[in-house]
C-alpha cells in the first residue's frame, strides 16, 4: 500500500480485516519488517486514541516513533502559494513537508476541518500538499473529510463480533451534540460499509434528521432514511455519531427529539450492538445506560483501532 488516505486506497478490505485479526493474534510476528524504519506522526488536532494505537502498532512492527504536535510545538504554516510572507505564519507546508520527509520513512497526518468553507474543506487541500510534498508514504490520522483507520476499525470489530447466519444491519445513526462536528467519522464510516455492502458483508443503513444528509459523493448504495423508528428496526449494529449538517455546511441545525439511543429506543432492533468512534459526550450524544451495559462495543472498538492501525502499517512497510 502507498497510502492509506481512504478506502480507495485499499485493494481488498476483506484481506485487510483479516490481516488487522491475525496480528491481533500474533502481534509481535513481523518485528523484523520495521525494524530501521521511522513513523513520524504529525498532528495539528488533538487525539486520544488515534495517537497511542499508531504508535503502539508501528513498536509492535519494531518501528522507531516520533510524534509532532503542530499545533502547539511546531511554527506556524503557510499554505497558500505565491503569498508574501510578512504576516502571522513562519515556515511553508512545502519547506515542512519535505523535512518531515527526510527523517522519517513513513508519515502519519491529523488535520480536521474548519468547517467554515465547505469546498475548502472538501478539496482537502492541506492534506494533499503535505502528501504531494513530504516525498514518503502518508497514513491518515484522520483528514477533513475522512478518518480510515476508525472505519477499518470499526469494520473489524463487526466482522469478530457477527455471528449470526444472515448479513447484519449495520445503521449509522446520527446523534444529538452541542458543538458543530466534522463529517469525517461518518463520510468514512459510510464508504467503508458502502464498499462492505457491495462485497455482501453487510446491509447498511444511514438515518439522519432532515438537513443533516451527508454528501452523496460518500453514501453511494446505502438506504438513506429520516425516520429513526423505522430504520433501528431489526438493527444488528447502530453506529452512533454526531455531524454537522453538510447542505448547510457545519451548521448545527433544530432537530427533533428523540436521536439519541436509550435502552428503550433498543427494543426494537435485534439487540443491537452499539458503537461508537469516541469521544463521546455521555447523555447527550449517547446514553450512560447504553454506554455502560451490555450492548455497548465502544472499548473492543477502540481497542481494534490497534490491530487497524498495524495491518495498515504492515501493508505500507511491505512496499518500502
Ligand atoms: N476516534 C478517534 O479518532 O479518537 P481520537 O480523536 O482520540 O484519536
Amino acid at each position: 500500500m502507498k497510502q492509506f488516505t481512504s478506502v480507495n486506497d485499499v485493494e481488498d478490505i476483506k484481506e485487510l480485516v483479516e490481516a488487522a485479526l491475525a496480528l491481533k493474534k500474533s502481534p509481535y510476528a513481523h518485528q523484523e519488517l520495521g525494524k530501521n524504519k521511522t513513523l513520524g506522526l504529525v498532528f495539528l488536532n488533538p487525539s486520544l486514541r488515534t495517537r497511542l494505537s499508531t504508535q503502539k502498532a508501528a513498536l509492535n512492527l519494531g518501528m522507531n516513533v516520533m510524534v509532532m504536535n503542530m499545533d502547539k510545538e511546531g511554527w506556524a504554516l503557510e499554505t497558500r502559494d505565491g503569498v508574501v510572507m510578512n504576516g502571522t505564519t513562519v515556515e511553508h507546508i512545502r519547506e515542512a513537508a519535505a523535512v518531515m520527509g527526510q527523517y522519517c520513512d513513513v508519515l502519519g497526518l491529523r488535520s480536521f476541518p474548519k468547517l467554515v468553507n465547505r469546498e475548502e474543506d472538501y478539496n482537502e487541500e492541506f492534506f494533499n500538499k503535505f502528501i504531494s510534498f513530504c516525498g514518503v508514504p502518508v497514513v491518515s490520522l484522520e483528514s477533513a473529510t475522512r478518518h480510515p483507520l476508525q472505519s477499518l476499525a470499526d469494520l473489524v470489530t463487526i466482522k469478530e463480533t457477527w455471528k449470526g447466519s444472515k448479513k447484519p444491519k449495520v445503521v449509522l445513526a446520527w446523534a444529538p451534540h452541542i458543538k458543530a462536528l466534522p463529517q469525517a467519522v461518518p463520510n468514512s464510516f459510510s464508504e467503508w460499509m458502502c464498499q462492505a455492502q457491495e462485497e455482501g458483508i453487510l446491509d447498511f443503513t444511514i438515518v439522519q434528521p432532515v438537513g443533516y444528509e451527508l454528501s452523496t459523493d460518500f453514501t453511494s448504495g446505502a438506504n438513506i432514511s429520516h425516520n429513526i423508528d423505522e430504520a433501528l428496526a431489526d438493527a444488528d449494529y447502530i453506529y452512533v455519531k454526531n455531524w454537522s449538517s453538510y447542505k448547510q455546511y457545519g451548521k448545527v441545525l433544530p432537530f427533533p427529539e428523540g436521536w439519541m439511543i436509550t435502552n428503550e429506543r433498543l427494543k426494537v432492533t435485534n439487540d443491537a450492538k452499539v458503537m461508537h468512534c469516541l469521544p463521546v459526550r455521555r447523555d447527550l450524544e449517547l446514553s450512560s445506560e447504553v454506554l455502560d451495559g451490555p450492548n455497548s462495543l465502544v472499548i473492543q472498538e477502540a481497542g481494534n483501532r490497534l490491530w487497524a492501525a498495524q495491518a495498515v502499517l504492515k501493508a505500507v512497510l511491505e512496499t518500502l
